[in-house]
């Protein structure tokens, strides 16, 4: 019996649960259902018991360990199958290719409160504080080219978007090219996707994703860039539930795009959710392209308008969206 199976059973039914019940369930003594009620009451959850009728769950907190996770009634409609829970860890992304050589098996999700090395796209650092956000990394070993795998991360992109949009319908969430998640035209998520991988053969890879949830307070170097959820709607989005719901979500996209193995039946969903379509972009690339960005291609590049008419395609790095993180 774990912390999972009991929550699992409490949040899928209304009515009380009796004591005897859960020891014939799990073929365990009252004291080890008392034991683990007792934890979970501890972790935060509000468990009501009544004698003469049982266990009664009436609100869970905002965390996101394993058991809460995969005690959620929608958890098994997406994609990942386990949960590996860290309080604290360098970087989740770290700890995913720590396990990758040895993992053959479903997709697996790494989650931490807090990192202390959170990384960044192109060696940054990603400030990852405790209780506000999600620090998450998805391991799986897709059976495609090594060369499509950059796809994946627009998948990805698309996942977490619209999981925010489906908890929150009234928010103005984007996706910025390729795979920055915005609100408001403020960043409150990014993807770093790394993979190991022979030239025709992929190992692993892992989608690393950090999303500002609740957070409030920001360092001086980021504050101007970056927001939360819940700075810029006001609303405070359960982080298990986000989890859950993004789980769904790229289980969706990704199954669209493992038919063809492009992002062909994907590109008129991801444009509508691109923030740079129809605006001024540069890149800041090796050559410097600068026109209107009109969209995506199948292999997710950018293609942009320049101002002599021709259509360039920008496959990855770095562009700028005029009015979009201090860009003038
Ligand atoms: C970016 O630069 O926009 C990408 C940020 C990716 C951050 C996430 S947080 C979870 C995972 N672990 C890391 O060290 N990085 C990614």
């Amino acid at each position: 019996m774990t912390k999972t199976d009991v929550l699992k059973l409490l949040k899928n039914t209304n009515d009380y649960i009796s004591g005897q019940m859960l020891c014939e369930e799990f073929g365990v003594s009252r004291t080890a259902i008392w034991k683990v009620i007792n934890q979970l009451k501890e972790d935060g959850y509000e468990i009501e018991s009544v004698s003469n009728k049982g266990y009664k769950i009436i609100n869970s907190p905002d965390i996101i360990k394993d058991y809460e996770i995969e005690s959620n009634k929608e958890f098994s409609d997406g994609f990942i199958a386990k949960v590996e829970y860290f309080d604290e860890i360098d970087s989740t992304n770290n700890e995913a290719k720590r396990q990758g050589d040895d993992y053959n098996s479903e997709p697996k999700l790494f989650i931490t409160e807090s990192q202390t090395g959170g990384r960044g796209r192109r060696g940054r650092n990603w400030v990852s504080p405790k209780g506000s956000g999600i620090w998450m990394s998805l391991l799986f070993k897709p059976d495609i080219m090594p060369s499509q795998a950059s796809m994946l991360t627009i998948v990805a992109a698309m996942a977490v978007a619209a999981a925010i949009k489906d908890l929150l319908p009234e928010a103005d969430c984007k996706i910025k090219w390729p795979n920055d998640i915005v609100i408001n035209e403020r960043k409150v998520c990014g993807i770093l996707t790394e993979m190991s991988a022979e030239l025709e053969y992929i190992h692993y890879v892992v989608i690393g994703i950090g999303i500002n949830v609740n957070t409030t307070e920001f360092p001086d170097e980021i504050k101007d860039i970056a927001a939360s959820i819940y700075s810029l709607t006001g609303v405070k989005v359960n982080r298990s539930q986000l989890v859950v719901v993004f789980s769904k979500e790229f289980k969706k996209f990704y199954n669209i795009f493992m038919v063809k193995k492009d992002l062909g039946d994907l590109v008129n969903d991801y444009d509508k959710m691109l923030i740079n379509k129809g605006r001024e972009v540069s890149t800041t690339g090796a050559v410097a392209i600068e026109g209107k960005a009109v969209g995506i291609n199948s292999l997710g590049e950018l293609i942009i308008k320049t101002k002599d008419g021709a259509l360039e395609s920008v496959r990855a790095g770095e562009v700028s969206v005029r009015g979009l993180y201090s860009y003038v």
